[in-house]
């Protein structure tokens, strides 16, 4: 009160009128109360208060302090005017070496607890991934275990033990990645057929080559579920050159097609619910005999044909019952055992899932984030 009483006094006019030496007096005071606060800042939150203390445009300190020059005579503004450019740039100087010091601190191990805290982003496992996890769980209740072949396997797996020997047409339909250009030694378990000494290796186009693997392990009976990845030279909407499939394979003693069918429904409606409907459409696999391609119900367009499924089915899968010939390839006794086998695609399958509406399996690769955190 003292200071403001100071400060102003009555002209002869009866009009306030500001003190020159009063005004210098104030900015001076002001300088000293800066300088006491800003060495007791510690972290940049105070940092940021003291700030706005002196220097806000609304009601900083400094702000409140120049208000008061309009009043002061005309001869007398250059010499105060010039005195407050001067404590201005004071301030701001001090403000920003503190915030220097401070961000120096954090560098060298300070930890200014008053941050606000940087979240994590929390992802997801990828859409494949989880479908995988899914689909072996829905197999392992019923028994089946989930064993691994490799995703770089002689021509030998994939083509020759599957009934498929050298030259055999059907090797087309499966437009494979090879590794070998010319057959090299192979190194081969000792109960493999002795006769193939020599082969190519290749980039799996199907998950079948794990079905000779797997009886070669002479462990009977069989319930295999192997998931990897396959590769073909294809691509559009309902295709990618890498994908993964899911094969079952069950090899027992009096193994029917009724087995088969009942597995494959039980898959369905435990995938993608129970009013999604299947269909066995006969066809020619070198492997299976009978042989089916595997329907399901759209799940875009509910069956009555879009863009994916064109008229209303999407083919899934492949099955059938294990053919005599690789049975021997694998040691084992067709007379005894029989079996079948499905596989499928993966990919597929999750664009099939309810209400997910995805209509070009190639989304499920572009690692478009917009797409990605939809799910
Ligand atoms: C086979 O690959 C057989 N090995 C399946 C089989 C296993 C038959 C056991 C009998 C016994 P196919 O080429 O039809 O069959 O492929 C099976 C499924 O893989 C297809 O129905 C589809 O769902 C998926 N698929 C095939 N090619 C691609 C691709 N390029 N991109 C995405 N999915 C694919």
């Amino acid at each position: 009160m003292f200071y403001v009483t100071c400060l102003i006094r009555l002209t002869a006019k009866g009009k306030l009128s500001y003190n020159n030496g009063n005004m210098k007096e104030k900015i001076a005071q002001l300088k000293q109360q800066f300088s006491q606060e800003i060495k007791t800042i510690t972290n940049l939150a105070d940092l940021t208060e003291l700030e706005n203390k002196f220097l806000s445009r609304k009601n900083g300190l400094l702000t409140k302090t120049l208000k008061e020059l309009k009043n002061l005579p005309k001869e007398q503004l250059p010499a105060i005017g010039q005195l407050a450019n001067e404590i201005k740039n004071y301030l701001i100087g001090g403000i920003d070496s503190a915030k220097n010091k401070l961000a120096s601190n954090v560098k060298a191990g300070f930890f200014d607890y008053t941050l606000p805290g940087q979240k994590p982003a929390v992802g997801h496992l990828n859409l494949v991934s989880e479908a995988t996890r899914e689909i072996a769980e829905i197999f392992s209740a019923i028994g089946f275990e989930r064993v691994r072949a490799p995703e770089v396997d002689w021509d030998y797996y994939a083509f020759e033990t599957l009934n498929m020997p050298g030259d055999h047409p059907a090797r087309d339909e499966w437009e494979t990645f090879f590794i070998d250009e010319t057959p090299i030694k192979m190194n081969l378990p000792a109960k493999s057929l002795k006769l193939i000494k020599e082969g190519r290796r290749l980039l799996t186009p199907h998950t079948s080559n794990a079905q000779v693997r797997e009886m070669e392990s002479e462990k009977l009976p069989i319930r295999m579920m192997n998931i990897s990845k396959c590769y073909r030279r294809q691509i559009d909407a309902s295709h990618t050159p890498m994908f993964h499939q899911f094969e079952g394979l069950v090899i027992d003693q009096d193994i029917n097609i009724t087995h088969l069918k009942g597995t494959i429904e039980y898959f369905v409606k435990k995938f993608f619910g129970e009013d999604r409907a299947i269909r066995l459409r006969p066809h020619h696999f070198r492997f299976t005999e009978p042989s089916f391609e595997v329907d399901v119900s759209c799940g875009l367009c509910g069956g009555t044909g879009c863009k994916m499924c064109k008229e209303g089915w999407l083919e899934l899968a492949g099955a059938g019952l294990v053919h005599p010939n690789v049975l021997k390839a694998g040691g084992i006794d067709p007379n005894k055992y029989s079996g079948f086998a499905f596989g499928w695609g993966v990919e597929r399958c999750y664009l099939m899932k309810a209400g997910l509406n995805i209509d070009d399996i190639r989304l499920l690769y572009k690692n478009d984030l917009r797409f990605n955190e939809q799910f």
